[in-house]
């Protein structure tokens, strides 16, 4: 019997990662408006609070933002002065996450940016260094978005990657899915390359973490 299972992932959520009244309003309200159900789920949700707490990070990026859900996670674990940067590619999503910052009371924090991430990239790293990347946006992008932060995080700074596990594809080999490919290819990269210290965070769909250890 695998030990982490649907029982211990209620137990987990129940125990952790509580929400209250405003996170669990934002979750159920995302597909009522029409979004797509495909948020981070609450114990990946307080994981990256933990991490961006845990990490001191003050400057935060998110790239894709939904409804805003993981977005309000992130910035509560932000001190006071801090701040995220989360990138959108719909106006329709987009403009869902602003009413939800907007009821989370963290308006202060968070800025949006509404586009393609890749072009707005370009621009955000006159913005740098980062201490905190979130990647949850289209998973071919993957291995790009890992360039784009390799070269944006402070020395220290951190990665997470969602769906580590691409719901299961990850283990097929024989599944050549251009999503599946992408993110094994960030995965493999922050494995095994000598820059990053790195982990896998194994609830929900999977959520890989890396240090890059560089040089101050
Ligand atoms: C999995 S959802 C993000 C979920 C969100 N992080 C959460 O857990 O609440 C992916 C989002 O990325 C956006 N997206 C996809 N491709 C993008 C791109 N190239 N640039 C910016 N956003 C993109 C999608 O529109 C979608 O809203």
């Amino acid at each position: 019997m695998p030990i982490y299972n649907e029982a211990i992932e209620n137990y987990v959520r129940k125990t952790f990662a509580v929400e209250d009244e405003i996170l669990s309003t934002i979750r159920s309200e995302i597909p009522r408006r029409g979004l797509p159900e495909i948020t981070v789920r609450p114990e990946e949700g307080r994981f990256l609070q933990f991490l961006v707490a845990a990490s001191g990070a003050r400057l935060a990026l998110e790239i894709g933002t939904l409804g805003g859900y993981s977005g309000v996670w992130i910035a509560r674990g932000l001190p006071t002065g801090g701040k995220l940067i989360t990138l959108e590619l719909s106006e329709e999503h987009a403009a869902v996450a602003a009413d939800h910052f907007e009821m989370a009371g963290v308006t202060d924090k968070v800025e949006m940016r509404v586009g393609d991430a890749h072009e707005l990239l370009q621009d955000l790293a006159y913005e740098g260094p980062f201490d905190f990347v979130f990647i949850d946006a289209e998973k071919e992008g993957y291995p790009a978005y890992l360039d784009w932060a390799e070269t944006n995080l402070r020395p220290r700074g951190m990665i997470a990657g969602h769906n580590a596990f691409v719901h299961g594809a990850i283990v097929d080999s024989a599944d050549r899915d251009p999503r599946a490919v992408a993110v094994r290819r960030f995965n493999e990269r922050l494995a095994d390359d000598e820059r990053f210290i790195s982990v896998v965070f194994p609830a929900g769909d999977g959520t890989a973490v890396a240090v890059l250890r560089k040089a101050a």
